[in-house]
């Protein structure tokens, strides 16, 4: 039990707190990770406090000296944390009236914690959006130079995982660049809501002092100050907004995960993939599992539930802070770390595999990869492609009965499915012509998965970071 004299808010209470639930309602063991948000914040307060007159410059200088100290004694691990003091705050704030007295004790003027806790959150995961999408820019970039180089590499494009059409490899790269750079997109979009100040806020109703808010907002780098106090410390759809962009980022890499699973299976072998990215099994000597590109896709699991937590979490809470907002903060984390680490995992695996170009080429020369373009041709000499589709279809199933592939025909079997059929059909059948003729943009010509790859390239150029 710890006596409540001894709290911040102590004032008001007789009893101790049940040492049961100061364990309970203690955050300081996960929001600890704020804690150079919560002191930029401070420091910026409490110059804006000086400047409208409410510190004395020895008071502002004392707190931000002392705010200094408590920076450098976290980063070498000779701060200690406290459950009592609940939360990263109160725990900086008692450590700074510690070092300093008076002044210490003025930091919180016209600031409430809830505030206070919005602006920390709102920082941190600002800075987190911009490394994230840092991360995701560096990834694209490796995908960009992957697609370049694998511009002609043929190979089965699938549906229902079953042989589709052919395509070329860099297509499908950039397939993965356009699913990213979505995300990336879509969390520089995020940024500018997450970037507004909610100090000055105070608890709910804004304060009595005359603050400049503005002033604090642009110290911190915000972009602007959110204009009502009351939704400026109970919304958390900042923190929805961006775990729901994560866990969309975590559906794409579980895809691509997915993708390099089964490309690297024995069954498929299109590619290897590098031994500093698997891992071998313990009983059977033989193995090489991608068992990194599976934990991604079964990380993408705790996203997608961080984010239902979240949205539950909101969902029924009257306006203005309640104290369910602390449950944002695990969810939130968890997610955040887990893109982060799941973006650079990915990137160093596809930057490390090695594609078997020929098996790929083989691959898509079985399963009638060229039927769609066996009906093209017939429809170019006039057939409807009902007719035509009808009359490949025919071919197909008289290949399965001979076990063989369209071009093992003789001109004469074809004729006998359409007199319009010549010499020239053997050309289309290969599936470099198949992928030369998708020749339009969007398509996986390798004409246009270079084009496709110098118009990426600009898309990055024009948004690097922040
Ligand atoms: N630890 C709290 C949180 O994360 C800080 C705000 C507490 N405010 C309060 N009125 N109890 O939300």
């Amino acid at each position: 039990m710890t006596e409540n004299q001894d709290k911040l808010w102590g004032g008001r209470f007789t009893q101790p707190t049940n040492s049961v639930v100061e364990q309970f309602s203690s955050s300081v063991a996960f929001d600890r990770r704020l804690y150079r948000q919560d002191i930029a914040g401070s420091i910026a307060h409490a110059r804006m406090l000086h400047k409208v007159g409410i510190l004395t410059k020895t008071e502002f200088d004392a707190i931000a000296d002392g705010l200094e100290l408590i920076l450098s004694q976290i980063e070498s691990d000779k701060f200690d944390w406290a459950i009592e003091l609940e939360d990263v705050h109160m725990n900086i704030e008692q450590r700074l009236t510690d070092h300093i007295g008076e002044a210490g004790k003025k930091l919180h003027t016209g600031r409430s914690r809830n505030d206070q806790v919005a602006t920390d959150l709102r920082l941190y995961v600002r800075d987190v959006t911009d490394s994230i999408v840092s991360e995701l820019c560096m990834f694209q970039n490796t995908l960009l130079n992957l697609a370049e180089s694998e511009a002609n590499t043929v190979l089965p494009g699938f549906t229902h995982l079953q042989v589709a059409q052919p395509v070329t490899f860099g297509h499908h790269l950039m397939a993965w660049f356009e699913m990213l750079d979505r995300d990336r997109q879509r969390f520089l979009d995020s940024r500018k809501r997450v970037n507004q100040s909610p100090l000055g806020a105070a608890a709910l109703a804004g304060t009595n002092f005359p603050i400049d808010r503005e002033m604090t907002a642009s110290e911190l780098g915000f972009e602007g100050v959110l204009s009502n106090s009351i939704d400026a410390v109970s919304d958390r759809d900042f923190a929805m907004e961006t775990a729901s962009i994560a866990a969309i980022t975590m559906v794409h890499l579980s895809r691509i995960g997915e993708e390099l699973v089964i490309w690297a299976s024995t069954g498929y072998q299109f590619i290897t993939i590098s031994d500093s990215y698997a891992t071998g099994s313990s009983i059977m000597p033989q193995k090489k599992n991608p068992d990194i590109a599976e934990l991604v896709r079964g990380k993408s699991a705790r996203t997608a539930g961080n984010l239902q937590a979240l949205l539950m979490l909101m969902k029924a809470q009257p306006l203005a802070y309640n104290r369910d907002n602390q449950e944002d903060k695990e969810a939130l984390f968890d997610t955040l770390d887990t893109v982060s680490a799941s973006i650079k995992i990915m990137h160093g695996m596809i930057q490390n595999i090695q594609p078997d170009r020929a098996r790929m080429k083989a691959a898509a020369t079985e399963g009638f990869a060229t039927a769609t373009d066996l009906a093209d041709y017939l429809v170019l000499r006039k057939v409807s492609f009902r007719d035509a589709h009808e009359i490949v279809g025919k071919i197909v199933r008289h290949c399965l009965e001979k076990n063989c592939n369209f071009e093992m025909l003789s001109l004469a079997e074809l004729k006998q499915y359409h007199p319009s059929i010549e010499e020239d059909i053997y050309e289309v059948l290969v599936p470099e012509s198949s992928v030369n003729s998708k020749n339009h943009i969007g398509g996986t010509a390798p004409q246009q998965v270079l084009e496709a790859v110098r118009m990426g390239r600009k898309r990055l150029g024009e948004t690097t970071p922040i």
